[in-house]
């Protein structure tokens, strides 16, 4: 097996779980830049050529990295599994590969199962950065949402965060947790037994509902019906009764705290619809900070 250059390994990104402190901290800050940056075309990387490939659907992640490449300038090659060839059957490999022949100078790429993305960055010569995979990772994701509560507290270290709902199934859950201990944050979970993940139990405590509003920032997850084996969610009206983000339950809220949620949401089943837009909701403020957290991690890629 070729064994690349460790130049690569560092500007690629597949999950938070080993990143460390210091190179979220050096992400963020120059999220923070791009964001102070009044031009909205900034063409530094013109002579570089983006894949976003997305073998699984995506609206936020796949047109903010979209949004991030072409404010950098980047030539963007959009592709979509249902109108490509694996539609014929090609793999997944063969497709990258493909892409990665014709020269581009990275990828981004969201898939469904585990374990695949690993051994693809194995393999393939440009950095990837994982704008999803399985239930595994969603690094980009809990970047823009420690870059929100950052933009909120100031600080990270210290903050207790909540996450609340389909543990099991969600990456978010996962590169969140990762991020937010790195960084120095008390991490809880809150989820019905059949969506506690075994694996996370020795990295944060599970709490009722109660002890998770007791928090600086009450995240929500969505619950993830299309990952779901048959009968996990029974009822939708009863999962909201007991572990949804009501407008009852988010009045016990401290005054400070904040609701995020990395959407798409599933109004009234995990959040009250009427909380999404709340004052102290941030959750269109985190799509919006997508957008500087992807041009830092494209960057970062093409350096
Ligand atoms: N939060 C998130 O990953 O959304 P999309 O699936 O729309 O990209």
């Amino acid at each position: 097996m070729i064994a690349f250059p460790s130049s690569l390994r560092d500007r690629e990104l597949l999950g938070l779980k080993d990143l460390g402190a210091s190179e979220i901290d050096s992400i963020l800050k120059r999220a923070a830049y791009w964001e102070a940056h009044e031009e909205k075309r900034i063409p530094v990387l013109e002579h570089c050529f983006v894949a976003n490939m997305f073998f699984e659907n995506s609206t936020r992640t796949r047109f903010s990295f979209e949004m991030a490449q072409k404010r950098l300038g980047a030539q963007v090659l959009n592709f979509a599994a249902a109108s490509s060839s694996v539609e014929k059957g090609e793999s997944i490999y063969d497709t990258v590969r493909t892409l990665e022949s014709m020269g581009i100078d990275a990828g981004v790429i969201r898939l469904k199962p585990n374990g695949v993305l690993a051994e693809l960055a194995k393999h393939v010569k440009v950095p990837l950065i994982n704008a999803g995979d399985g239930n595994n990772e969603h690094p980009t994701q809990a970047l823009l949402d420690v870059y929100t509560m950052r933009k909120q507290f100031g600080e990270i270290r210290g903050l207790t965060v909540s996450i609340v709902g389909d543990i099991l199934h969600s990456r978010v859950a996962r590169s969140n947790l990762w991020a937010l201990k790195a960084l120095g944050a008390n991490v809880k979970f809150c989820a019905p037994d059949n969506m506690k993940a075994p694996d996370l139990e020795a990295h944060a405590s599970y709490v009722d509902m109660d002890e998770a509003l007791n928090a600086d920032v009450v995240m929500m997850l969505r619950v993830q019906l299309e990952r779901h084996a048959e009968g996990v969610l029974k009822s939708q009206g009863e999962y909201r009764a007991q572990y949804g983000l009501t407008t009852q339950r988010a009045a016990r809220m401290k005054p400070h705290a904040i609701i995020m949620h990395p959407a798409p949401v599933n109004r009234d089943v995990e959040i009250d619809s009427e909380l999404v837009e709340a004052p102290n909701s941030r959750i269109f403020p985190q799509m919006q900070n997508g957008v500087p957290i992807r041009m830092a991690v494209i960057e970062r890629a093409l350096r």
